[in-house]
């Protein structure tokens, strides 16, 4: 299944909603690459920009808490790192085992759950918090 951006993944802070916006298409890409049976190279290619992209966009998010004090920046980063050392080990396993479409399903199913489940949740609660620091601002 590949996932769909739809409204209730936007937080309604711009610069978060478009990453995450190239963090679903990312995703996709992989499935897509898998489902259209192109070899590994390109299966891991789109890994490897996704976690990458990830990793900025993890780093984006955590500078923003820190400008304006956000009380749970500690967890949410905590979040963050959790889910990178997650990353790192759904490769090695995909390189282990070889992308099957199987495999390539389980870690692009164990991504995206966790991804959506996030920006749902801990992203929507910083996104409100930021936001009104802004508008302070203005
Ligand atoms: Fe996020
Ligand atoms: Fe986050």
């Amino acid at each position: 299944m590949a996932y769909q951006w739809d409204s209730s993944l936007e937080t309604g802070y711009d610069k978060v909603d478009n990453q995450h916006k190239q963090l679903v298409a990312a995703l996709n890409a992989i499935i897509e690459a898998s489902r259209n049976g192109k070899g590994s190279d390109e299966i891991f290619k789109t890994l490897d920009f996704l976690t990458g992209y990830t990793i900025m966009h993890f780093a984006d998010e955590e500078k923003l808490q820190i400008k304006y004090d956000y009380p749970d920046y500690l967890i949410h980063k905590r979040y963050h790192d959790e889910f990178k050392v997650t990353v790192g080990e759904l490769t090695r396993r995909l390189v282990k085992e070889g992308p099957s479409e199987e495999m390539v399903n389980t870690v692009t199913t164990a991504i995206g759950d966790w991804l959506l489940n996030h920006i749902k949740g801990d992203d929507f609660r910083m996104a409100a918090y930021v936001k009104a620091k802004d508008l302070e601002q203005e």
